[in-house]
C-alpha cells in the first residue's frame, strides 16, 4: 500500500477514523493505569511549526515520549526553511532522518507539496484550511460522553474557517448533519460546501442553526494570521456568541465544544468556559490520546509497507 499521510480526515476511510478513536479511548485508559506500552522505542518525530501552538505541541511531543520515542520541535527562525530552502528540499532530507512528520503551517499546499517528496507519513497540525487532528479529539470527546455521532446534529458558529472545513469532513467521515451559522463573507469554502450539501448547510442565523443541537462549536473569529483583522471581525462577528442564551435552543444534554485558545467575552461567554460541566478541558487533553493512537497507526502501516 502507499505511503499513509494525514492531510486530511479524507485521508483514512471512515472505518479507519473509527478505529484510531477507539484506540485513543483504550490508550487514555491504559495512560491513566501508568500502563503506556512505549512501542515505538528509538522512533523520532519531526515537528515543524510556521505558528505558534501550546496544545499542539506538548501533544505530540508528550505522546511521542509515552509511545518510547523522542519528538524534534522545528521552528522557522533555527531551520534553513525558515531562510528559504525549498519545502521539496527539506522534505526529502527531514523524512531521511525521522520516522514520523507533523506540520502546521499556513496554506495546505505546502503541506501536500512537503507530503509528495517525504518517505514517512506527514501529520497535518493545522494549516489555514483544515485542523484534522482537533477533530479527532472532538469525536472522540463526544464519544466518550454520548456515545456514536452518526446521525446526530451539530451546529457551527462563528468563522468558516480551517476548524470549521474540518467539521465538514468530519460530518461526511462520520455521517451527521451540519449546520454553519457564519457572518455574510465568512463562509466556508464554497466548492467543499457543495460536496457535501447532503450532509451541510450554511447559513447567517446562529439562533436557527442552533435550534436542537446535539452539539454546538464555535471557534475564535481572527485565526492566526488575521491578527490585524481582529478589531474588525469582532464588530462583524456581533451577534455569533455562544453563551448560555444560544445553548438554551439546543438540545437539553446538548454538549458545546471549543478547540482552544478561546476568547471569554467573545465567542464564547466567560460563563460556557468556566462552567463546571464543560467538557472543552477534556476535549483539549484528548489531543494527547488521539494523537497517540494517530502516530501509531501511521507507523503501524508504514512498517507493513516497509
Ligand atoms: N487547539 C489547538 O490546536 O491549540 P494550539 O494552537 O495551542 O496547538
Ligand atoms: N482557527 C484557529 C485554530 C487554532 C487552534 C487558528 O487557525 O488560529
Amino acid at each position: 500500500m502507499a505511503l499513509r499521510h494525514f492531510l486530511s480526515l479524507l485521508d483514512l476511510s471512515p472505518a479507519e477514523l473509527q478505529t484510531v478513536i477507539d484506540r485513543a479511548i483504550e490508550m487514555k485508559a491504559e495512560h491513566y493505569a501508568r500502563r503506556d506500552q512505549q512501542q515505538f522505542p528509538g522512533h523520532v518525530l519531526g515537528m515543524i511549526f510556521d505558528k505558534a501552538s501550546t496544545r499542539t505541541r506538548v501533544s505530540f511531543e508528550a505522546g511521542m515520549a509515552q509511545l518510547g520515542g523522542h519528538a524534534m520541535f522545528l521552528a522557522p527562525t533555527d531551520t534553513q526553511l525558515g531562510r528559504g530552502e525549498p519545502v521539496e528540499d527539506s522534505a526529502r532530507v527531514i523524512s531521511s532522518m525521522v520516522d514520523i512528520v507533523m506540520i502546521r503551517t499556513f496554506g495546505h499546499d505546502i503541506i501536500e507539496r512537503f507530503a509528495a517528496h517525504s518517505s514517512v507519513p506527514v501529520i497535518n497540525a493545522l494549516t489555514d484550511s483544515f485542523h484534522p487532528c482537533q477533530l479527532l479529539a472532538d469525536i472522540q470527546t463526544w464519544q466518550e460522553h454520548r456515545g456514536s455521532i452518526a446521525g446526530k446534529v451539530v451546529t457551527w458558529v462563528g468563522d468558516g474557517n480551517n476548524m470549521c472545513q474540518s467539521y465538514i469532513n468530519a460530518a461526511r467521515q462520520f455521517d451527521f448533519e451540519l449546520r454553519v451559522a457564519c457572518p455574510p463573507g465568512f463562509e466556508p469554502d464554497a466548492e467543499l460546501v457543495a460536496a457535501n450539501a447532503s450532509r451541510v448547510s450554511v447559513g447567517n442565523d446562529p439562533h436557527a442553526a442552533a435550534k436542537g443541537a446535539d452539539l454546538v462549536v464555535t471557534d475564535v473569529w481572527a485565526s492566526m494570521g488575521q491578527e490585524s483583522e481582529q478589531d474588525e471581525r469582532a464588530e462583524q462577528f456581533t451577534g455569533f456568541q455562544v453563551n448560555r442564551e444560544l445553548m438554551d435552543l439546543a438540545a437539553p444534554d446538548a454538549l458545546y465544544m471549543h478547540c482552544l485558545p478561546a476568547h471569554r467575552g467573545e465567542e464564547i461567554s466567560a460563563e460556557l468556559m468556566d462552567a463546571p460541566d464543560t467538557v472543552i478541558w477534556q476535549e483539549a487533553e484528548n489531543r494527547l490520546h488521539a494523537q497517540k493512537a494517530l502516530m501509531e497507526f501511521l507507523l503501524l502501516a508504514h512498517q507493513s509497507d516497509a
